[in-house]
């Protein structure tokens, strides 16, 4: 602790006495810096040549950083073009059976193609998993939809054993389609309640302001999601 406040004192006292720049790392060293002893130098310095990689470090992460938001605003600005948070569900349940039946149309060869077939399936069901049971489903509890929203709820949970499985019997397992068909009629038949029962009678029991929450909320939980 001592040896941390001496080298912090010595660091302030440096950056008083002589040029800021040269102290704080960059490239040029004139002045105090060339002063300083071996002792000065931290165990953690990274020299004076540090700061273009550290520059280009931080660039690169910044550029990641906004790629990633743009892949977002992209992926989710899309959904938000389908419509109000029930449609928007709709589409996804629409991409998540067309991944199935690429899944349905491969043969044991193919263990690539359907491992990422089964981790696309499991990123767009964990996204639109989230999305309900973060807010619709909370929604429709709050609506005195409780039974409806517990059952949905529990077969999320499913799904999820569904994904558990696939992954622990392998692309090649010989049952492997036979998984998958079961799996796609479990999401189909929920995703069937949810669009022709379940949601409909709640957007008709809220008013335009309640569904424009919702689908802001839904929207917003995607976003994070995507
Ligand atoms: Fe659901
Ligand atoms: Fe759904």
């Amino acid at each position: 602790m001592a040896t941390r406040t001496q080298s912090r004192t010595s660091n302030r006292s440096r950056t008083s006495s002589g040029n800021r720049s040269s102290n704080n790392g960059r490239s040029s060293d004139s002045g105090s810096s060339s002063n300083r002893s071996s002792q000065d130098r931290s165990a953690f310095s990274w020299g004076d040549n540090a700061a273009p990689i550290i520059g280009a470090a931080l660039a690169g992460a910044a550029i990641g950083f906004a790629a990633n938001y743009g892949r977002k605003f992209l992926m989710q600005g899309m959904e938000a073009a389908a419509g109000d948070w029930d449609e928007m569900l709709a589409a996804e349940h629409d991409m998540a059976l067309a991944i199935f039946d690429k899944m349905l149309a491969t043969d044991q060869t193919q263990t690539f193609k359907r491992k990422m077939l089964l981790m696309k399936l499991t990123h767009a069901l964990d996204k639109h998993s989230h999305q309900e049971e973060m807010v619709v489903y909370p929604a429709l509890r709050e609506a005195n939809e409780t039974a409806d929203a517990d059952h949905l709820e529990s077969e999320h949970g499913y799904i999820k054993t569904f994904i558990y499985e696939l992954n622990e019997m392998g692309p090649d397992a010989s049952n492997w389609l036979e998984k998958v068909r079961e799996f796609r009629q479990l999401v189909a038949e929920h995703a069937h309640m949810e669009e022709e029962q379940v949601f409909p009678r709640f957007k008709q029991d809220m008013d335009e302001e309640q569904n424009a929450r919702i689908t802001s909320l839904v929207n917003r939980d995607g976003f994070w999601m995507a």
